[in-house]
């Protein structure tokens, strides 16, 4: 239609051209020459022009290696279903958004949101949609048939009031513990400690030996791994009591896992604690630190990015004590109040809820797809057991403290600050009594 219409403009644009010419002889005395040969040609027509492309800015926090391989390969795929718009990654470097979530929450308080974000699916996301910063996308899923294809469970996290505010791209699980086998052999280790006492035990050998037990990152990775003690110590239940109020923080239970975790950092590198995940997990390929624990994005990183083979390179067990337990956490997209491309904002959402997305990004990024009818034969490796896990009945589900399944915003850097504390004076019941205080006042 566009096309059609330039021509027509160019048309009459050229006759009048000539128009005008015919005009301006007929004032000379000379006979009329014939038009210069230029005039006569066809009317100049333009360049055909590309239609204007939509465009769709979508933030994240996956430039790093591994994670933006994952997102590539969704990227590639919503092009090629939608080549008239231009695909803005607006992608933050830090691992677990450290950077990233800062600089949106900016761009959210000045009403200039990207036309789509990612958000952990529960608490975090939560927030969002007290604060009225997400649209309800209940019509969308309607529509793509997506409320039987997902776990209830997780559609519970994404859901309030009945409506349902992003689309989870995935499943990670954070409770992993991460090693080479031929470092453990050369260790005289038999296999990866089962609980944390055990891990400790080891520890002990693994210094003798002159290296160091357990490689952490930043602050958030510090996190992350409290977040396994805990629930290592505690067990899934009273782990999950500590977000429902049914876990006192200050008792002595609580307290005592608290002292493992004391001992577990004492026995890490954390005084060079490593500038992000992916190096702190290199020194344990490295050979530098025997363990780390990561969330399943490290089997994207080592698996993928890193070519390294499961098993033989690299292996991973459920982190200590934790076995049988998935303690998850959900990426998830969502469509901000005032996006500027709203439709191709939904064609995005469209591409991260489809089997193709997520049969593409999932093996990429080492996480397992958040919808039940992927295809399975695409999860291979480490990812066959993640999915398995995942899916057996008989598998415990808790939710990530350090990756926004059950802390809200608030509680969440409050429990940032403490534990900074803890990580310079040690103080369990100082720590405990500091989460305590921020749960009963941000709940
Ligand atoms: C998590 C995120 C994962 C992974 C990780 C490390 O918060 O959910 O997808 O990106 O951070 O960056």
């Amino acid at each position: 239609m566009r096309r059609h219409w330039m021509n027509k403009v160019a048309l009459s644009l050229a006759a009048s051209v000539s128009m005008v010419w015919i005009a301006s002889c007929s004032k000379t005395k000379e006979p009329p020459k014939e038009p210069p040969k230029e005039a006569m040609k066809e009317p100049v027509k333009e360049p055909p022009k590309e239609p204007v492309k939509d465009q769709v800015e979508v933030f994240s926090w996956w430039t790093g290696a591994g994670e933006q391989e994952g997102l590539d390969a969704m990227i590639a795929d919503f092009k090629s279903k939608n080549p008239n718009i231009e695909f803005i990654n607006a992608a933050v470097s830090g691992g677990a958004g450290t950077n990233a979530k800062a600089i949106l929450a900016n761009r959210l308080q000045a009403g200039n949101p990207p036309d789509s974000y990612q958000r952990h699916a529960g608490l975090e996301l939560a927030d969002d949609i007290k604060a009225a910063k997400v649209e309800d996308l209940t019509k969308l899923y309607e529509a793509q048939g997506w409320k039987d294809k997902l776990p209830k469970g997780l559609l519970e996290a994404i859901t309030i009031d009945g409506k349902i505010y992003s689309v989870p791209v995935n499943i990670h699980r954070a409770n992993l513990i991460w090693f080479v086998p031929k470092t453990l052999k050369a260790l005289g280790i038999a296999g990866p400690p089962t609980s944390w006492k055990d891990f400790l035990k080891q520890a002990q050998t693994i210094k003798s030996k002159g290296k160091t037990a357990i490689a952490v990152g930043p602050a958030w990775t510090q996190k992350h791994l409290l977040e396994t003690v805990l629930l290592g110590e505690l067990g899934p239940d009273k782990y999950t009591g500590l977000w429902n109020g049914k876990t006192e923080w200050k008792s002595p239970e609580v307290i005592a896992a608290l002292d493992t975790f004391k001992q577990v950092l004492a026995v890490s590198d954390i005084k060079s604690s490593a500038a992000d995940w992916q190096p702190a997990a290199d020194r344990v390929i490295d050979g530098g630190a025997v363990y780390t624990v990561m969330g399943d994005w490290l089997d994207g990183y080592w698996g993928r990015a890193k070519k390294l083979a499961y098993k033989s390179d690299y292996d991973v067990v459920a982190s200590p004590g934790s076995a049988g337990v998935y303690d998850f956490l959900s990426d998830s997209f969502t469509l901000p109040v005032s996006a500027k491309h709203r439709e191709a904002a939904e064609k995005w959402l469209i591409e991260c809820g489809s089997v193709e997305g997520q049969d593409l990004f999932n093996p990429q990024k080492g996480s397992v797809p958040a919808r039940t009818d992927a295809d399975k034969s695409k999860y291979t490796g480490y990812l066959a057991v993640a999915l398995k896990d995942w899916q057996d009945p008989a598998t415990k589900i808790v939710g990530s403290l350090a990756h926004g399944v059950v802390a809200n915003n608030a509680l969440g850097s409050e429990i940032d600050t403490a534990l900074g504390i803890f990580v310079g004076n040690r103080d369990s019941a100082g720590f405990a009594a500091a989460v305590a205080k921020a749960y009963a006042e941000t709940k």
